[in-house]
């Protein structure tokens, strides 16, 4: 279950998410993402989109975010912000949206900010439905 978060927690996030665009490494898109992902501990990961010569190869920032916060220990997650020069916001792809299901409830927030900061937030559940996940493994 993720809990609620309050303004000055999303305030937070997404600044962090906008910041770390900064961070992205993205010669060949240049399309900047930033990811900022909020722990029900309270503490903050960011991450942002890696690329590769061998394009397939690049991992996006929401993925970066995960999996610098598991390493770290962390494994309940309140929300994640993500953050793009472009307008409307960009939606996570196939791949973030089964990386995320994994650590995530249905309830999980999705925050996307758009160039200006505009943003359109989303749930788990929405984004990813009927989806396999750890809980099939108990059947
Ligand atoms: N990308 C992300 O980092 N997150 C998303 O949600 C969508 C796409 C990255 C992957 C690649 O580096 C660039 O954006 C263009 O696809």
């Amino acid at each position: 279950m993720s809990s609620t978060l309050t303004a000055q927690e999303l305030e937070i996030l997404s600044s962090k998410a906008n910041a770390a665009k900064a961070a992205a490494y993205c010669p060949y898109s240049k399309f900047r993402v930033g990811a900022a992902l909020l722990t029900e501990s309270g503490e903050y990961f960011t991450g942002a989109n890696v690329e590769n010569a061998s394009y397939p190869v690049g991992t996006c920032a929401e993925r970066v975010a995960f999996g610098t916060a598991v390493v770290a220990g962390q494994r309940q997650f309140k929300a994640i912000a993500v953050a793009t020069d472009i307008t409307p916001p960009a939606s996570p792809c196939g791949m973030c949206r089964q990386f995320m299901s994994e650590f995530t409830s249905r309830l999980f927030p999705i925050y996307m900010y758009d160039k200006d900061m505009k943003c359109k937030v989303i749930t788990m559940g929405e984004l990813l439905p009927n989806s396999f996940g750890p809980d099939d493994f108990e059947h």
